[in-house]
């Protein structure tokens, strides 16, 4: 098989994770018979810097004419005080938009390995593997009106929470169909109790509901929701819900498997799908050899499953990173007592170590 990946390694740690994950997605090609073209550009501050813009056409059209992105990570303290429309996060914004990604899954799945590096208890989260299906280009993340303005005294600064009947129904869809494939379990989260929007999309997955008859279905408010992934996180399978309610949850659910390092994202909907760790940029620890590349090694793994449909392959990735925590080595977000410390550029020599290995 022959794919075109864009590299957008971006911002802060963006750029010392993503080489991690070429490196192991290249030895996978060599070993399993693919070939894998990386084609990188500019986003995010990166992208400011050199052009003035966070999304330049270039890495637009770039991302639009391959098979999948990866993208590292944006954002940093030098770009906080830009304009909105001019920051590093529109860039990701702008992507998930232009590419028609309005399905973000985000799994939060612990390997034993790390139960201790939780700040709960090994018997509440041993065994946790929870799916956020977030929706990603709705709600008030992209909601018109939106702005500030003037008041008599002072100003007013509005966003709108807004959904419609067809984009419920295509990612009520997408939460069904992958817990089919998973313990057929699915959480949709709302706050209908209070929200008009809300509760349509409460009416609205009941509707989808009706062609998932072998999966079922539990409606729970955001706040219990909150509150459940941490007294009882084991209850959860997929948790499908809104732009910004899947922004709060899936941080929560991910610090559950110990460090949001670990953690990979895919967004999907049309033909280009993204792939990122769900952690950000990082820039306290930038530069220093420091971060967890397995977040965004994970990423590419998911690419494969999710783009390519190379499952075997992704398989070989994760249980290569399985190997990896169960030789006791560890970054440093999440040493223990008793494991061996390494840097990005050394785990990820690992994870490429014992790639097909036995
Ligand atoms: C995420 C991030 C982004 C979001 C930011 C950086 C725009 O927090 O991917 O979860 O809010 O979606
Ligand atoms: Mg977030």
């Amino acid at each position: 098989m022959k794919k075109k990946i864009a590299v957008l390694a971006g911002d802060g740690i963006g750029p010392e994770i993503v080489p991690a994950a070429i490196n192991v997605l290249e030895a996978i090609g060599a070993q399993c018979g693919h070939s894998f073209e990386f084609t990188s550009a500019l986003v995010g501050g990166q992208a400011i810097d050199a052009t003035g813009w966070p999304l330049p056409d270039e890495t637009l059209n770039l991302a639009k004419t391959s098979d999948a992105v990866l993208l590292g990570a944006v954002g940093g303290p030098k770009w906080e005080g830009l304009d909105y429309e001019r920051r590093p996060e529109r860039a990701l914004l702008g992507l998930r938009e232009k590419l028609g990604l309005f399905a973000n899954l985000r799994p939060a799945k612990l390997y034993s390995e790390l139960a201790d590096a939780s700040t709960l208890k090994r018997e509440v989260i041993d065994g946790i593997d929870v799916l956020v299906v977030r929706e990603l280009t709705g709600g008030i993340y992209f909601g018109k009106p939106k702005g500030i303005e003037a008041t008599a005294t002072g100003h007013r600064g509005f966003n709108t929470e807004v959904y419609t009947t067809e984009e419920i129904t295509r990612i009520a869809k997408v939460a069904f169909e992958t817990a089919r494939k998973r313990r057929k379990l699915v959480h949709s989260i709302d706050k209908a109790n209070v929200l008009e929007s809300s509760e349509l999309w409460r009416k609205v997955v009941i509707e989808v509901h009706k062609d998932y008859q072998d999966v079922e279905l539990k409606h729970m408010y955001v706040d219990n929701c909150a509150m459940q992934l941490i007294r009882n996180p084991k209850q959860f399978d997929v948790i499908v819900t809104t732009n910004l309610f899947g922004d709060i949850l899936s941080d929560e659910a991910a610090m559950l498997t110990g460090s949001i390092g670990m953690l990979p994202s895919a967004s999907v909907g049309s033909e280009v799908g993204m792939y990122e760790p769900i952690h950000g940029s990082a820039p306290d620890i930038a530069g220093k050899d420091m971060a967890n590349p397995i977040g965004m090694i994970a990423s590419g793994a998911m690419m494969l499953r999710y783009s390519f449909d190379l499952v075997k392959e992704a398989d070989l990735i994760e249980e290569s990173i399985q190997k990896v925590l169960a030789q006791g080595y560890r970054t440093k977000d999440i040493e223990a007592p008793g494991t061996k410390l390494v840097g990005t550029k050394e785990m990820g020599e690992l994870i490429l170590k014992n790639l097909g290995q036995e």
